[in-house]
């Protein structure tokens, strides 16, 4: 194996999450290398971009509220110190959300999520469907009710993507366009990388960020990192034709038979709908079914979308973890530092996630807001 060289942090994934946290760490004065044949890539040229720590919000689940509201405050900030920093756009839109309901169990439900957001103290307004409808005038005339929350916004991760990668490049991170083929680890630590290219890069720092491929880089010891499931996701993009605009104003969201259904309206004029939600390995084919359903519970949402030009369709895969929320920090493995499974919420917890891991890198410290997402809670008896 040619030695590639030496680096304080090499980061193996170069999707949103370790693009940020490159770009944060080399900011604080690290060299930075961050291994991917495309970087840029990932889950993000896929997502919606929903920034949407309130409406995703499920029982049981305040910790990742937390660092969702902790990384939702930070977007507007995060999003402006990129694009200063690149003059590319990001696509971030404060725009607010709409959630509403088609029949009364939804409506039900809805009162519930309410109930729930208003003992957490969260923004969040009930609406008569007569007042959604006020709102979003496209929305179906049986809609039931609804729920405003004004602090969940959307990004374009496309665009956050493309950013991200001039803004590594300008802070001086080296994107190395090459497969980590292997974790290096000795004497009981991570020292580096083995790439595709037949060559070694030796790192006082390994970040594995790359969704649900994280664990399964050879060479990683079993029992340091769960097995990280991928969930696919299908979406369509749509393009609204000027006369049409706005069509709508805000997200609108919904849960149409058990399915959570959104569509995120671009200031560009495309509008995001999504997503399916599978569980069946590695595969990321778009099928008829997928769009079939997308398109069916939109349309009883939002009847409008059928007169909209068709432009896209794809899929993408969720990094799932058992408990359903990220890894991040260091893991029992010595040198060895996890960014993944962040499953629904990798878009909204991009800035969060970055911030967190490169202090922790340049200081050593774990700061208290990432102590519940320890990768450590997985472990089990390293080998
Ligand atoms: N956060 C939206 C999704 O995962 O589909």
């Amino acid at each position: 194996m040619e030695p590639a060289g030496h680096t304080d942090v090499a980061v193996v994934g170069g999707g949103i999450i370790g693009l940020a946290l490159a770009w944060r760490a080399a900011q604080r004065g690290l060299g930075v290398v961050v291994v991917d044949p495309a970087p840029g890539g990932g889950a993000a040229q896929v997502a919606a971009g929903m920034l949407a720590p309130v409406t995703e919000l499920r029982y049981g689940e305040e910790a990742l509220l937390a660092l969702g509201v902790a990384s939702n405050e930070r977007y507007a900030a995060f999003a402006a110190e990129l694009e200063e920093a690149t003059g590319l756009p990001t696509g971030y839109r404060a725009c607010g959300t709409l959630a509403v309901a088609l029949d009364s169990d939804d409506r039900e439900e809805l009162r519930e999520l309410h109930a729930f957001h208003q003992r957490l103290g969260l923004a969040s307004h009930w609406l008569t469907g007569r007042e959604a409808r006020r709102l979003e005038p496209m929305l179906a005339p049986g809609v039931r009710g609804g729920l405003h929350v004004t602090d969940d916004h959307q990004v374009d991760g496309r665009r956050l993507a493309a950013a991200l990668v001039e803004a590594c490049e300008r802070q001086g991170v080296e994107l190395r366009r090459a497969g980590a083929v292997e974790l290096l680890a000795e004497g009981g630590r991570a020292r580096g990388v083995r790439l595709d290219d037949g060559t070694g890069l030796t790192a006082d720092a390994v970040v594995l960020a790359a969704g649900p491929h994280s664990h399964r880089l050879p060479g990683l010891p079993a029992g340091v990192l769960p097995a990280i499931r991928p969930v696919k996701g299908q979406i369509l993009r749509l393009r609204i034709p000027e006369p049409y605009r706005p069509f709508l104003s805000r997200n609108v969201r919904a849960v149409v038979r058990g399915q959570h259904l959104y569509l995120v309206p671009r200031e560009d004029g495309e509008l995001v709908i999504g997503a399916t939600s599978e569980e069946q390995g590695y595969d990321t084919t778009v099928t008829a079914g997928g769009v079939y359903e997308l398109l069916r519970d939109a349309h009883e949402l939002v009847p409008g979308i059928t007169e909209l030009p068709l432009v896209e369709t794809s899929a993408g895969l969720r990094p799932g973890s058992p408990d359903n929320a990220p890894l991040i920090g260091r893991t029992a493995l010595p040198g060895l530092f996890a960014a993944t499974g962040h499953y629904r919420n990798g878009v909204l917890l991009t800035p969060v996630t970055a911030d967190l891991l490169a202090q922790e890198l340049a200081t050593g410290v774990t700061p208290d807001l990432a102590k519940p997402f320890s990768p450590t809670r997985f472990t089990t008896e390293v080998c």
